[in-house]
C-alpha cells in the first residue's frame, strides 16, 4: 500500500508542484486547499490528485479535513505544511487584521494542521512533517513584519517538535525557500521584483519544482537521520 501524503496549499503554487512531486515518487496524496475552487477542479482534473477544502486557520476544520483524508485514502504519513499567504505593508501601515490573518494561516495553521495527525503518526511510529517556512523567516523582509514572524515561528516549530517526535520516529523540517517563480511572487511590484532578482546569484527566480525535490527527499525512509533541519533553496541569496 502506498503512502499518503497531505499537502496544504496544495493545488497552486510551490504547493501543486509538492503534489506532483510526491505523486510521481509513489505516494497516494490528498492536496488541500482553501478558497480557489476552479483551481482545484483543474488540478484534479489534470493529475487525478484528490483537493479536500478547508482553512488551515481553522483548527476544527483542520481535524475533520484530515479524518476526512485518512477515511478516503488511508493514515496520513506525510504532512506538507505548505499553505501561506502574504499581506505586505510598511509596518507603519499594517494593520491588526492584516498581521492577524498571517498569523492564522502560516503560524497557527502549523499547529491546526500538526495536531490531529501527530497521534496517529506517533502511534505508527513513523511520520514525516515538512514545514515550508521562507528566506524572509531567516533573514527578515522589508514590508513583512508579519510574515517574517510567522515564518520565523515555523521554525521554532519545527525544532521543538523534533525533540518531541525523535523517539517515535517522526522526523521534522523545514524548508526554506527563497523567491520562487508562483503568483505570491508575482504580485510583488515589478521594480522591487526586479531588485529583488538582482540580489540571488544564480540570477533568477527558483522553480516550484526545485523545491518540491527537496520535499520528496525529506520524506524518504531514508531521511530518517534528519530531522530539526531547515533545507535553505533560495539561490544563493542567503546562507542562514
Ligand atoms: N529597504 C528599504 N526601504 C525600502 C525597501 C527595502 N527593502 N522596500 C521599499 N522601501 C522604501 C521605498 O524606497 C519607499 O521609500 P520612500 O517613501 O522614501 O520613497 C518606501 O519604502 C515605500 O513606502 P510606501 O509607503 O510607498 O510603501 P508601500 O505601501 O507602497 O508598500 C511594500 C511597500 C509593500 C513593502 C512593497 O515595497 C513590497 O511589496 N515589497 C516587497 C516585499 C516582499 O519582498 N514580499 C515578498 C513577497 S513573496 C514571498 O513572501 C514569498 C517568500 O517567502 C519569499
Amino acid at each position: 500500500m502506498s503512502k499518503v501524503a497531505l499537502v496544504t496549499g496544495g493545488s497552486r503554487g510551490i504547493g501543486a508542484a509538492i503534489s506532483r512531486a510526491l505523486q510521481q515518487a509513489g505516494y497516494t496524496v490528498a492536496a488541500n486547499y482553501a478558497g480557489n475552487d476552479d483551481a482545484a477542479k483543474a488540478f484534479t482534473d489534470e493529475t487525478g490528485i484528490k483537493t479536500y477544502k478547508w482553512s488551515v486557520a481553522d483548527y476544527e476544520a483542520c481535524a475533520a479535513g484530515a479524518a476526512r483524508v485518512e477515511e478516503d485514502l488511508g493514515p496520513i504519513t506525510v504532512l506538507v505544511n505548505n499553505a501561506g499567504i502574504t499581506r505586505d505593508a510598511p509596518f507603519h501601515k499594517m494593520t491588526r487584521e492584516q498581521w492577524g490573518q498571517v498569523i492564522d494561516i502560516n503560524l497557527t495553521g502549523l499547529f491546526n494542521m500538526t495536531h490531529p495527525v501527530w497521534p496517529g503518526m506517533r502511534e505508527r511510529k513513523f511520520g514525516r512533517i515538512i514545514n515550508i517556512s521562507s528566506i524572509n523567516g531567516q533573514k527578515g523582509q522589508f514590508g513583512q513584519a508579519n510574515y517574517s514572524a510567522a515564518k520565523a515561528g515555523d521554525l521554532g516549530f519545527t525544532k521543538a517538535l523534533a525533540q518531541e517526535g525523535a523517539r517515535a520516529n517522526i522526523t521534522v523540517n523545514a524548508i526554506c525557500p527563497g523567491y520562487i517563480a508562483t503568483e505570491m511572487v508575482m504580485a510583488v511590484p515589478e521594480k522591487v521584483r526586479e531588485s529583488i532578482i538582482g540580489q540571488i546569484p544564480v540570477g533568477r527566480l527558483g522553480e516550484p519544482e526545485e523545491i518540491a525535490r527537496a520535499v520528496v527527499f525529506l520524506a524518504a525512509d531514508e531521511a530518517g537521520f534528519i530531522t530539526g533541519a531547515t533545507l535553505s533553496a533560495n539561490g544563493g541569496q542567503y546562507f542562514a
